[in-house]
This record gives structure tokens, C-alpha cells and sequence, in this order.
């Protein structure tokens, strides 16, 4: 999969689909000369590296005999396509590296040294990071600074049967002092080209991941978040699409970056309209020290290709997540219906209660019950309790509410926030300097709550002492883990002065230790993401917790349009979606929203009436038939947009094509009149019956054709789901 051509000094890194192409100059600068669809051989290196510049070199002065010179090989080190772009000299487009030397300079220019052809993606310690399964190579290039001894080493990783790229680098010194770095980006990509669109998925609480496009404009445009964690206000995937493309056709490049904290997404074009992107961790509040001999790794960034269109890319994106990034080892197999109690009750419950939550929760199918917030510490209400993870055993016999549970042959779980305190809290009484705070400034409070300084070993260790003893004292089958606010005084008091631009990579970090450790001694234990509903959607979170909870927003038309825009990017199985109570809908078309994503229940079932427990019933048998096979590990096709249209449509198709799920959601009655909605992913020679008209046509038929909607009438909000079945002739 990845050659180097000594003759040529060409990288060549190909699956066959995809191709990309570096070429070494006589600098010994790494040249981007091609990102596409597969190319079977570039002979000649000058012929596309000469068109990207104007033929003149960039001219240096030789103080040694005071001459005027031209680079090697004619380099145009401003405007050639690069790998690694260089700060503090001529090129001015935003080095992804930047470094600051005891000696004050901050010119930081990488050349090579060497490189080495991996089988496989290496594994990055103490971060999560892509995995692979005899299905990667990984190109690693050394390159050293020019005039420090600090090296960096290139990643760049291809599998062989998903248009994925994987890059990121480690940045090492070995200089006699430390040395300071200022940026540390996970990747650069040069394209020579800057016709494309930009869609980003910016939001807040309870509208996550809006759907918006900006054109590529000239000069500097950035996707980021400074809020601590991956956010509610930008997401950080991120794709680009040629200006015709389209669901089907046309150029398509995603980006994501396996990491759960502030990012920066940036592009820059220039006045020959090359496309400069980088990526990587926020370099706004970060300064990170390295000492001599010792190394940082930045977080690996995912870009996934298509020329296909835009559901190719979130495709490989949603297999690459599934086969290639998520941990929990049940990954591939059915996840049981989830009833939360939140919205049921909130903090106001009892054993008995819960108990006979538990009891109608089981009459509409559930088979996991999770316990939310209320159940430790003094948490009658969201003043007092985090950071007391003992349970608040006048409120809550647990051990009977999980005895309960299991007699049903059902699972439980439990909601927790590890990462907070609350100011009333017997843990903040007793260590005052557990949280992120700075002694001089307003100390700001958010849903009465306090971060803690999971910068902090020690405060981790506390956390996790708490947390094994309630895990090791009851049978916990799935954990909750919530986050409900972002990071505003990033001051730690266990860190010197000089280390404070280190503390927001420092909390990620804390966050990837504290799970890892409970993963690791809890493996049965399924955790579930969520950050005030989905403000950690990332790819960093999807490591260790196969699902997270996708938005606070359970109400089915503003969920859909969540729901939908998340699923560009991340595969269904990872969306916890609850039909909750709501009235703008039927029950019906809650869950049939909710069956996009993993299934679950969010009400108080004691208040169902026998209708609606029999419609919650129906839809859950749909679930148990073909959530496995459909949604958890079938091929999901973006049908229509209800971004761009009057409907949603989002159509799921088995592995085998035997089976298919349609969804279709009418938006306002008056909108487009339909008449035909052509399907995809079936086989077009096999014959399918489907529950919406119950007639059976052939695979081509519904592919070409598509499904005859011109005899119904859709009101405003009318929800189908409908099921394909192959079936002999
Ligand atoms: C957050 C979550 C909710 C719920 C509450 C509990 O807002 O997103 O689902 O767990 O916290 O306090």
C-alpha cells in the first residue's frame, strides 16, 4: 500500500481507491503532489509541482560567499504543497508546528531524515486513537529541525479497504533544554485548489450540530472550540465539497480528530487559490513544555475521501468508527432498549417509585433501566452532591431497585459526572484546591457547579477511589457519564506558572484516564457519553463509550433535524435517542425517530395509557428485528435532506441487502407534493416487499423507479417508517 521510489523520491500511499502522493525535494521538504481518487503512477514529479507555483524558485542569500541562490530542485518555499509548512521564514500560510527555543527564536523548520513503512497504525499512549486490524500501513517520516535538535516524526497511516487517512505527529526533543511548544497541529493538507464549500455543524444546548455551509473564502477561515470540551457550538467534523457535489457525486473530504477537547480546524487560501488546511488542538491558551528527551504526541486526525459524494464520505467515516475506533468489545452486537428516568422524575423519586418505573418500563420492551441523576451524596436538586459519589441510601435502597431490575431480566445503570463538584459538596469542603480556579479572579459557577482539576492526578485518583467503590458494591451494567458544564478559569494550582497553557490538553487527558481505568477494570460495563445532552460528540468520546447521548432535545421535529445532521458524520449505533413525552407528536412518530439511533425511552411510564404503551411496544419489536443487522451494522444512505428539503429521508440497509429500513418525515403539510422517492443500497436483482403499500417490486424497481408517495396525503409531521424484505420471486 505504500511504496517510496528512490528514483523519483515519490511516496506513493494507494488502496486502490484512493491515491496520495508526497514527493521529497532536494530541500528535503515533503511535497504534497496529489490527494484523489486512485492514480496508477506520477512519473514526473516537476509536472504537477511546477504548475503550483510560477516557475520561478525562491532565491536565498548565501552569507558565505555573499551570493544570491536559488533553492534546490527550483523549491518555492511560499506556494509548493507541503506536508509541513515552516514558521518564522517565507511561508506565511500557518505552520502547523510551531516551537519556541531557550534561545528565543521561534523559526521552527522541519526537513527530513528518514522514513519507515509500518504495517498497521501505532497506538498512542494515554490517548485514544485509531486501531487497526492487518488492515493499515503507516508511513512514519523523521524530520529534524534545522538548526535544533528537536525532531518530529510524520504520521500518515492508509487502510486498505476504507478511504481513510490517518495523520497526526510526535513532536521530540533532544535539545539539552527545554523547549516550548506554542502550536502543536495534528496535520496540514494542501490542495491545489480552493472550489469547494464548507460544512460545518455549529449549535448550542438542545440544537446540536446545526447544519451550515459557507463557501471557501480568501484568506483565513477556522472551526474550533475553546470551551474545554469538543462543544455544543461547533462539532469537530468538519468536510469540504467540491461546489457541484452533491449527496451522489462530486468531491467530497471530511476531517475529525480523535479527541474530546478545544480544537482548530483552519483553512487559508492563497493568491494562486491553493487550500492550506491544518488541524488540530487549539493553540489559543495552550504552551506546552517538553524537557530535554522527552516527547509530545498530538491527537490523530481522520480524513476520509470521496469523489462519490457526501454519503461515500460519512460511509467510510461510519465504518471506520465502527470497525476501526470504537473499543467496547460488544460493539457489533444488539443494544438493548434503553429506559432513562430523567425526564420521568428528575430528582424527585423513591425506591417504590423507581420499582414501578422499572415494571412499565419493561411492558414497552425495555431491557436496560438507568438510573439518572438524584441517586448520591445530598443531590435532592443540582445545588449540592457532585463530587459525594456515595449512595444516598435515605432516598434510594439500591440494592433492591437493581435486584428488581435484574429479576426482570433486565440491565442497569447508573448516571454519574466525574469531572464536577458541586461548592456544597463534602469533597470541596475538604480539598478547597480540587477544582480549576484562580485565586484572584471571579470564580465562575455554572448549574451551581465547580470543574474539577482533572489536570490533577490526585483528583482523579479520588474520583476513581470513589467510583470503584460503588461499582465493586453493586451490580452496575451500564455507566451514564455526563459533563454538564465547559471550562472558564483554566488555572491549576497543581501546576507551576509556567505550565498553565499545558492545563486544557491536561483535563482531556484526565478524562482518557480515569475512563480507561474503570474500562479496563469494569470491561462489562457499557458507557454511555453525553455532555448536557451532546456537547462531547466526538470521536475521542467514541473510543471508550460506544454510544452518546445525542441532544437534551428529545422533541421528535428539532431531534430529527439533530439526529440527521450527526449521522453525516457518525454512525447511528453511536446516537442514544429517546421517544420522550412530548405531545407535539404521537408516540409512534417519536420512536420511530428514536429507532435511527440507539433506542431508548425517556417519560413516565406509569402515565402511558394502554394505546400508547402498544404503539411503544410495535416500534420496539421493529427494533429488536432489525436493529443488529440494519441500523448497528448496515450501510445508511442520506435519501433527503431536511436541511435543503420539505422531507427527511434516511433509508438503512443490512450488510447482505436482505433487509432495509426506511424513515420518511414530512415537514409542513403544504410543502412539496411527492411522487416518487427513489431508494438505494438494494440489490437490484433481488425482489423486496415493503410495509408501506405491502406490494413487492424488484431491487432496480425501487433503485430506479423509487416508491410511489403521489396517492397519500402527508400532513404536517407525518412520519413513515417502512420496512424492506427480500423475497423469493
Ligand atoms: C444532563 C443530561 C441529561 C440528564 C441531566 C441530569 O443535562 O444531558 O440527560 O442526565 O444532565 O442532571
Amino acid at each position: 500500500m505504500i511504496t517510496f521510489n528512490e528514483k523519483t523520491r515519490i511516496f506513493h500511499l494507494t488502496n486502490k481507491s484512493i491515491s496520495y502522493y508526497i514527493y521529497l525535494n532536494q530541500e528535503q521538504r515533503l511535497e504534497k503532489l496529489y490527494f484523489g481518487p486512485y492514480l496508477s503512477e506520477i512519473s514526473n514529479a516537476d509536472a504537477i509541482r511546477k504548475a503550483n507555483v510560477d516557475n520561478n524558485s525562491t532565491q536565498f542569500y548565501d552569507d558565505k560567499d555573499h551570493q544570491e541562490k536559488t533553492f534546490l530542485d527550483q523549491f518555492k518555499s511560499n506556494y509548493a504543497l507541503l506536508e509541513l509548512s515552516s514558521h518564522g521564514v517565507i511561508d506565511k500560510r500557518g505552520a502547523p508546528i510551531i516551537l519556541r527555543y531557550k534561545d528565543g527564536s521561534r523559526i521552527t523548520e522541519f526537513l527530513y531524515v528518514e522514513h519507515r513503512i509500518n504495517q498497521g497504525i501505532l497506538p498512542l499512549k494515554d490517548m485514544p486513537h485509531a486501531l487497526d486490524h492487518d488492515d493499515a500501513e503507516t508511513l512514519e517520516i523523521l524530520l529534524k529541525e534545522r538548526n535544533h535538535n528537536v525532531y518530529v516524526k510524520y504520521f500518515l497511516t492508509i487502510y486498505k479497504d476504507k478511504d481513510i487517512l490517518v495523520k497526526n505527529f510526535e513532536i521530540i526533543n533532544h535539545e539539552k533544554e527545554e523547549v516550548q511548544i506554542e502550536r502543536a497541529f495534528s496535520m496540514q493538507l494542501d490542495l491545489p485548489c480552493m472550489d469547494y464549500r464548507l460544512v460545518h455543524f455549529s449549535g448550542r444546548w438542545a440544537k446540536e450540530r446545526d447544519y451550515k455551509v459557507n463557501d471557501i473564502v480568501d484568506g483565513v477561515q477556522e472551526v474550533t472550540s475553546n470551551y474545554g470540551r469538543s462543544s455544543h457550538e461547533e462539532n469537530p467534523f468538519v468536510y469540504l465539497m467540491e461546489k457541484n457535489a452533491t449527496m451522489n457525486h462530486g468531491e467530497v473530504i471530511g476531517f475529525n480528530m480523535i479527541y474530546s477537547g478545544n480544537f482548530k480546524w483552519r483553512s487559508f487560501t492563497d493568491y494562486f487559490h491553493n487550500l492550506h488546511i491544518t488541524y488540530g488542538i487549539n493553540d489559543e491558551d495552550f504552551l506546552w513544555v517538553i524537557n530535554p528527551n522527552e516527547s509530545f504526541v498530538t491527537p490523530q486526525c481522520v480524513i476520509s475521501y470521496s469523489s462519490k459524494g457526501v454519503d461515500k464520505m460519512s460511509q467510510n467515516f461510519h465504518a471506520f468508527i465502527k470497525e476501526n475506533l470504537i473499543t467496547y468489545p460488544y460493539e457489533k452486537d444488539y443494544k438493548p432498549i434503553l429506559f432513562n428516568s430523567w425526564e420521568g422524575c428528575y430528582f424527585d423519586f423513591t425506591t417504590d417509585s423507581i420499582v414501578s418505573y422499572i415494571d412499565d418500563a419493561k411492558k414497552i420492551g425495555s431491557e436496560l433501566f438507568v438510573l439518572d441523576d438524584g441517586w448520591f451524596g445530598r443531590r435532592d436538586n443540582d445545588y449540592d452532591g457532585l463530587g459525594d459519589w456515595y449512595v444516598n441510601e435515605k432516598k434510594v435502597d439500591l440494592h433492591r431497585v437493581i435486584e428488581h431490575c435484574h429479576k426482570q431480566n433486565m440491565k442497569f445503570g447508573i448516571w454519574f459526572e466525574p469531572e464536577m463538584v458541586n461548592p456544597l459538596s463534602d469533597y470541596y469542603q475538604n480539598n478547597p484546591h480540587c477544582i480549576l480556579k484562580e485565586d484572584n479572579n471571579p470564580l465562575t459557577i455554572a448549574r451551581h457547579q465547580f470543574h474539577l482539576d482533572f489536570s490533577n492526578p490526585k483528583v482523579v485518583d479520588d474520583i476513581y477511589e470513589q467510583m470503584v467503590k460503588i461499582l465493586d458494591a453493586y451490580e452496575i451494567d451500564y455507566i451514564k457519564w455526563d459533563y454538564n458544564r465547559v471550562v472558564y478559569e483554566t488555572y491549576s494550582y497543581a501546576f507551576g506558572k509556567e505550565r498553565q497553557g499545558e492545563i486544557y490538553h491536561r483535563l482531556v487527558l484526565g478524562y482518557y484516564s480515569l475512563l480507561s481505568r474503570l474500562i479496563e477494570r469494569y470491561p462489562h460495563i457499557m458507557f454511555e457519553g453525553c455532555a448536557s445532552g451532546g456537547g462531547r460528540f466526538d470521536l475521542g468520546t467514541l473510543y471508550y463509550c460506544p454510544q452518546i447521548w445525542c441532544s437534551d432535545e428529545s422533541d421528535p421535529i428539532q431531534r430529527m433535524f439533530i439526529q440527521y445532521n450527526t449521522s453525516l458524520g457518525y454512525p447511528l449505533s453511536t446516537m442514544g435517542a429517546h421517544a420522550n413525552a412530548n405531545p407535539i407528536t404521537s408516540y409512534q412518530t417519536k420512536a420511530q425517530i428514536a429507532l435511527f439511533g440507539t433506542y431508548g425511552y425517556e417519560m413516565n411510564p406509569n402515565r402511558l395509557s394502554e394505546k400508547e404503551m402498544e404503539e411503544l411496544s410495535e416500534v420496539a419489536k421493529i427494533y429488536k428485528e432489525y436493529h443488529q443487522s440494519v441500523i448497528e451494522n448496515g450501510t445508511l444512505y442520506h435519501i433527503s435532506s431536511p436541511n435543503e428539503t420539505n422531507f427527511l429521508g434516511l433509508q438503512s440497509v443490512s450488510k447482505d441487502q436482505s433487509t432495509s429500513l426506511f424513515l420518511f418525515m414530512n415537514l409542513l403539510k403544504d410543502g412539496d407534493r411527492y411522487r416518487f422517492v427513489r431508494l438505494q443500497g438494494l440489490d437490484p436483482e433481488a425482489y423486496y416487499w415493503n410495509s408501506y403499500d405491502q406490494q413487492t417490486f424488484k431491487g432496480e424497481y425501487y433503485l430506479k423507479v423509487g416508491m410511489n408517495f403521489s396517492r397519500d396525503w402527508f400532513d404536517e409531521f407525518r412520519c413513515l417508517l417502512i420496512e424492506l424484505k427480500r423475497v423469493e420471486n
